[in-house]
């Protein structure tokens, strides 16, 4: 298996404050890795630097090798081909994704035209439309012509965030970073929604990046996992055995406050 994903000493600075450190892990083709950590913990830099969307002020160092190429240092106009074909994102907060100035199949429209042109397919007006149907149809989405329709703040949060999952599937990325994509939305939507993202990985063998505080979500949507804590890694491995056997004290407290939350839930009236 070839990793999609190689990130290797990786730091983050900003003015003499390092944020992350030393971290090292890679996502191969396929496959399904959770980032977890407390607030705090440099999950979401992590995460921007994989795609080198740091924010001004902040500098990596180490390597990060995407698709094979480089980001610590590219220049954006040799990124900008990666996101969008070898990468997509959602990130927790889906109005981030979402233009609210226009209507729903408008944008994820923009996505599958870039994505047909990219790959010299037809995108004439007819095509493009019945896809932006079939993909709002494939996250799920009730009458997806209604929803088509609509402006961002016509539909619910959960609604956005499938139609922000519709516009990162439309480039048919190879991996598909996923920040928290669950934590803005109340409990039964984000059991909707990880399923969700779990059979559409599963169904498209996309690799999966999977970032979330939530122990039990991430043990349910990924096979391996790594820890992180004040930017640097604690542990890394099989989710069986870090949940199971987790080896650094505080993998160990995420582990036991997890499980003691499951309990009082079981014994709640
Ligand atoms: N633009 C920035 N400039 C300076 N420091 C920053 C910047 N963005 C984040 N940080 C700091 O870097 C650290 C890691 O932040 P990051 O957003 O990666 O945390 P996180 O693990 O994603 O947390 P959460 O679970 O709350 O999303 C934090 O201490 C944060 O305050
Ligand atoms: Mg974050």
């Amino acid at each position: 298996m070839s990793s999609l994903l190689s990130i290797e000493g990786l730091s983050i600075e900003a003015g003499g404050q390092t944020l992350v450190s030393d971290v090292s892990f890679s996502v191969a083709s396929g496959e399904r890795l959770g980032l977890i950590g407390e607030s705090g913990s440099g999950k979401s830099l992590t995460a921007l630097a994989a795609i080198g969307l740091l924010p001004e002020g902040l500098r990596a160092g180490g390597s990060v090798l995407l698709g094979g190429k480089q980001v610590v240092g590219a220049r954006d106009r040799d990124l900008v081909p990666l996101r969008g074909t070898t990468v997509a994102t959602v990130f927790q907060e889906p109005l981030t994704a979402l233009d609210p100035l226009m209507k729903i199949g408008r944008q994820v429209a923009e996505a599958v035209r870039r994505r047909a042109r990219r790959d010299g397919q037809p995108s004439d007006e007819t095509t493009i439309t019945r896809e932006v149907l079939d993909l709002l149809d494939q996250v799920a989405l009730p009458q997806p012509e209604r929803i088509a329709k609509s402006w961002p703040h016509e539909i619910s949060g959960g609604q956005r965030q499938r139609a922000a999952i519709a516009m990162a599937l439309a480039c048919r990325p190879e991996l598909l970073i996923a920040d928290e994509p669950t934590t803005a939305l109340d409990v039964t939507t984000q059991a909707e929604i990880l399923d969700l993202l779990g059979r559409l990985v599963r169904e498209r063998n996309m690799a999966l990046l999977f970032i979330s505080h939530d122990l039990p979500v991430v043990a349910n949507a990924v096979d391996r996992v790594v820890v992180l804590r004040h930017g640097r890694i604690v542990e890394q491995g099989p989710v069986g055995t870090v949940f199971q056997q987790p080896s650094h004290d505080y993998t160990q407290s995420l582990v036991a406050a997890a499980r003691s939350f499951d309990n009082a839930l079981e014994i709640a009236p």
